[in-house]
C-alpha cells in the first residue's frame, strides 16, 4: 500500500515534463489513493523554504499540452555538491543526507525522479542510501542508455525539422547556405533526426568527427550540378576530425561545460571558400513549446507506469521505452553508458543512401 508519493522534475526543462506529473497524480490518486506531493526546483525544494506543494488533480487540470514543468527546474541542484556562501565566501557543501532526511520526514513511500542523467545518477546515489528513488527519462538529447527514446526528443526533433524546412525556401531564394546548430550535447540524435526528416544536405554529428574540406566538397558539388544553395545540419558536439568540441563556457563543478560555437566554425570556414553563407543557432526554442503528442504519449505511459512501480516497491528503477512496450530497467544501468547514434545503424545507412554527407568522406 503507498500513501504517499513525491514527484521532482531535475536538470534542464523538457517538453512533455508536465504531461508526466498529470499522468503520476492522476494515476497515484485514481487507481491508488495515494497522496501526492511536489518538491520545487528539483532536489533544492527538500532544502528550500517552501519547497514542498501538495499535488491534486485540480493541480495537475490543463498542463498536458504545457511545456517546461509547474514545479520548476534547477540544473546546478546536485545535493552532493550544493554551492553556499559561507564566512563571505563560496563553498562547496554535501546536502545529500538532507534529501535522505526531508523524504522520511515527508512519509514519503516513493519518489519520482523525472531527470536526464545527471538527475538520474544523483537519484541512484540516493538509492544507495536506502531513498525509495524511481526514474523517469527526460530529455531532448534521447541520450540516456537503457531506453529507446526520452520524452521531450519528439518535440524537439518537430521544432528543428521545422527551422530546417524554413531555411530551406530563404536559403534557395538567395543561393546561400544555411548553417543550422542544433542541441543534443555528446549525442547526434536531434541533428540526425531532423536533417533527415528535413531534407539536410550535409549532417555533422558528434558520433562522426568531419572534415570541413569534405563538407564544402559536398556543397561544391551541389553548385556543380546546378544547385546553388546547402542546408547544413550541425549538432553542438560535432567536432573536425583533427579538432576539438567548440564551447561558449567552461564548466566546473557545478555546471558541465557549455557547447556552442561549432555552427560559425563551419559558417566562417565556408565563406572563406566562397559561398555566401547565414549561421543559425536554434537554442532553447527546441526546449520549448507545447509537447508532440507522441511525447504527451510516451511521457503519460512513463508517468503512470513509474507509480504501478512505485506500489510494487520496485525501487532504483527507471521507467523505458523498449520495442515500444514500457518497461523497467535500474538505474545503474540507466545512467553507466549514455546512448549514443549507432553509425551503423539503418538511420546513417539510409541518409548516406540518399546523399546526405555526414563531412567524413
Ligand atoms: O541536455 C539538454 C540541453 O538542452 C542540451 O542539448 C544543451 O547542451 C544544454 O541542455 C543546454 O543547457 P542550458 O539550459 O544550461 O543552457
Amino acid at each position: 500500500m503507498i500513501k504517499r508519493i513525491g514527484i521532482l522534475t531535475g536538470g534542464g526543462d523538457a517538453p512533455g515534463l508536465n504531461a508526466v506529473i498529470r499522468a503520476a497524480v492522476k494515476t497515484a490518486i485514481y487507481k491508488y489513493g495515494c497522496e501526492v506531493i511536489g518538491i520545487r526546483n528539483g532536489y533544492d525544494g527538500f532544502i528550500e523554504e517552501q519547497g514542498i506543494v501538495p499535488l491534486t488533480v485540480q493541480d495537475v487540470r490543463g498542463i498536458l499540452p504545457r511545456g517546461g514543468t509547474i514545479l520548476g527546474a534547477a540544473n546546478r541542484g546536485n545535493p552532493y555538491a550544493r554551492k553556499i556562501i559561507r564566512d563571505g565566501k563560496e563553498v562547496t557543501i554535501d546536502v545529500s543526507d538532507e534529501i535522505i532526511k526531508g523524504i522520511e520526514r515527508l512519509n514519503m513511500d516513493a519518489l519520482l525522479v523525472l531527470g536526464g542523467d545527471g538527475t538520474l545518477r544523483i537519484a541512484h546515489e540516493l538509492c544507495q542510501k536506502g531513498a525509495p528513488v524511481i526514474g523517469v527519462p527526460k530529455t531532448i538529447d534521447n541520450d540516456i542508455g537503457g531506453t529507446e527514446v526520452t520524452f521531450g526528443f519528439d518535440t524537439a526533433v518537430t521544432t528543428a525539422t521545422e527551422a530546417i524546412d524554413k531555411l530551406h525556401s530563404t536559403a534557395e531564394a538567395h543561393h546561400r547556405v544555411m548553417v543550422l546548430e542544433l542541441m543534443g550535447r555528446d549525442a547526434g540524435f536531434i541533428a540526425l533526426h531532423a536533417g533527415v526528416s528535413g531534407g539536410a544536405d550535409v549532417i555533422l554529428i558528434p558520433e562522426i568527427p568531419f572534415s570541413l574540406e569534405s563538407v564544402v566538397a559536398k556543397v561544391r558539388q551541389r553548385a556543380e550540378r546546378g544547385t546553388y544553395f546547402s542546408i547544413i545540419a550541425v549538432s553542438e558536439g560535432a567536432k573536425p576530425k583533427d579538432g576539438k568540441q567548440v564551447f561558449s563556457r567552461t564548466g566546473d563543478e557545478i555546471y558541465v561545460p557549455r557547447l556552442g560555437g561549432i555552427g560559425q566554425l563551419v559558417g566562417e570556414y565556408m565563406e572563406q571558400q566562397g559561398f555566401e553563407t547565414r549561421v543559425t543557432v536554434l537554442g532553447h526554442l527546441q526546449r520549448g513549446g507545447t509537447p508532440t503528442p507522441y511525447d504527451r504519449w510516451l511521457a503519460t505511459r512513463y508517468g503512470a507506469a513509474a507509480v504501478r512501480l512505485a506500489a510494487e516497491g520496485k525501487f532504483d528503477r527507471m521507467v523505458a521505452l523498449h520495442a515500444n512496450r514500457i518497461v523497467d530497467i535500474s538505474l545503474e544501468e540507466a545512467t553507466a553508458t549514455p546512448r549514443r547514434v549507432d553509425v551503423h545503424d539503418d538511420a546513417v545507412i539510409t541518409a548516406r543512401g540518399l546523399g546526405i554527407s555526414f563531412g567524413d568522406d
